[in-house]
């Protein structure tokens, strides 16, 4: 007889992908749905996923187990977010002051603010003052249902910040339920100190920085800002071989601000993911669709930003690119944590229906990552990371918007976070 350590039952729907895969065109917005649904899970693997009526009188609860009532509520997969800017310090609320007053994202950084000042603030933070801001931001990322981010470094941009940032990202993650897979973004902009020498700072990625990464295993993916603002497509292919060569798969942002070649450069180098895209190439599509590279899309980032430019999401589905949505968690172009605003987000500014921004924000963005075996579905083999949701299905956690519906979120089968109840304990 099998025993769990966790059941709950009598969901009033559970709503996932399926699939060690990610679903794309048709397969894209199809979910399995169940209701009056139950899940177990043993040893933090889900045993059971069916209708609670099928629960098999075969599985019997461990004793010291739990057993809960999610009668009414919605099981969705945990979220899993695959592009943030996690551990950074200081804030850039005075810049939204400055976009809200007409000036640009581009004249703000110019003037000497954007990335640059990030980069100040976090070579300035002692590590335990990054440890706990990173901290506070995986609780509320937690909070709003995420059970894995990528995480990138990038606000420090010499070697000693760079590693500070990975090392925190370290030893957050093994103190925190939230499962952090980090990515070296050493080319996210030219420091100060290199302006006028390129070729120097790049010599520096390629050769100092990256090896010491892998040395200290700090990271499993590099990225790179490729973009006429920051590296060229030359550049971006140089650092990205490197990392390569030293363990770490590429990942690009690509085409963000402008159209530059970064989507077929993605697909050259067979990158995990080009994020952004808003002003990708037909021919930068097709040739993601060919490589299967995921399109990572930002929503967050162009509504914060106030962009009338959109990545062109549906062609992107049609095409069979595999597409995955993610926060963009940063203090300058997105500071938010909350993956359902960013599925709202997908579906009204980018044309997803409901199930496929869900299955963008799961199984998708865990293929990004290269999970997609072991998260981001609801199914029997694999990982327990669940959230359970007060809303009556899945259409309402988007269409209710502005709230967070989150009530119990389980990660590796473990209860991690319970919304505290009201006075009545409702
Ligand atoms: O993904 N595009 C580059 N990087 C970030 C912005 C980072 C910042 O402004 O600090 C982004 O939007
Ligand atoms: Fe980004």
């Amino acid at each position: 007889m099998r025993e769990a350590d966790l059941i709950l039952e009598h969901a009033a729907e559970l709503a996932t992908p399926v699939g060690p895969a990610p679903r794309m065109g048709k397969a894209f917005g199809e979910l399995r749905v169940i209701r009056d649904a139950a899940v177990a899970a043993a040893d933090g693997i889900l045993v059971f996923v069916g209708a609670s009526r099928d629960l098999p009188s075969g599985i019997r609860l461990r004793s010291g187990g739990l057993r809960l009532d999610v009668a009414g509520k919605t099981l969705l997969p945990g979220f899993v977010d695959p592009h943030t800017h996690l551990p950074f310090a200081g804030t850039r609320a005075h810049e939204f002051k400055m976009r809200l007053e007409g000036r640009t994202y581009e004249e703000i950084a110019a003037a000497g603010g954007g990335i640059l000042s990030t980069v100040e603030a976090t070579r300035a933070a002692e590590s335990p003052v990054l440890a706990s801001l990173t901290l506070a931001r995986l609780d509320r990322m937690l909070e709003w249902g995420t059970t894995t981010c990528e995480a990138k470094s990038g606000y420090g941009l010499d070697l000693e910040a760079e590693v500070k940032q990975l090392r925190v990202l370290k030893e957050t993650s093994a103190f925190h339920p939230v499962e952090i897979v980090p990515t070296f973004l050493g080319a996210h902009t030219f420091p100060k100190e290199y302006r006028t020498r390129r070729d120097d700072y790049v010599r520096r990625v390629v050769e100092e920085m990256i090896p010491r990464i892998e040395e200290e295993k700090l990271a499993e993916f590099c990225d790179v800002f490729c973009e006429r603002v920051a590296f060229t497509l030359a550049e971006t292919e140089t650092i990205l071989e490197a990392g390569k060569r030293h363990g770490l798969k590429p990942r690009l942002h690509a085409d963000q601000i402008s159209p530059g070649g970064g989507a077929e450069l993605a697909a050259r180098l067979g990158a995990a993911s080009a994020d952004h895209l808003e002003f990708v190439s037909e021919a930068g599509i097709e040739a993601m669709a060919r490589a299967g590279v995921t399109a990572i899309l930002l929503p967050g980032a162009g509504f914060f930003l106030m962009s009338a430019h959109r990545p062109p999401a549906r062609r992107m589905v049609d095409a069979g690119v595999p597409v995955a949505l993610a926060t963009d968690l940063n203090p300058g172009t997105c500071p938010t944590e909350a993956m359902p605003l960013v599925l709202l987000l997908g579906c009204l500014t980018l044309g997803l229906r409901v199930e496929e921004a869900i299955t963008a924000a799961t199984l998708n963005a865990a293929h990004s990552l290269g999970r997609a075996d072991r998260i981001g579905s609801l199914e029997e083999g694999k990982q327990a990371d669940v959230q359970v949701l007060d809303v009556p299905d899945h259409e309402h956690l988007v269409y209710h918007f502005g709230v967070n519906h989150v009530e119990t979120v389980i990660k590796k089968g473990k209860v991690v976070y319970r919304r505290s109840p009201g006075v009545l304990g409702g």
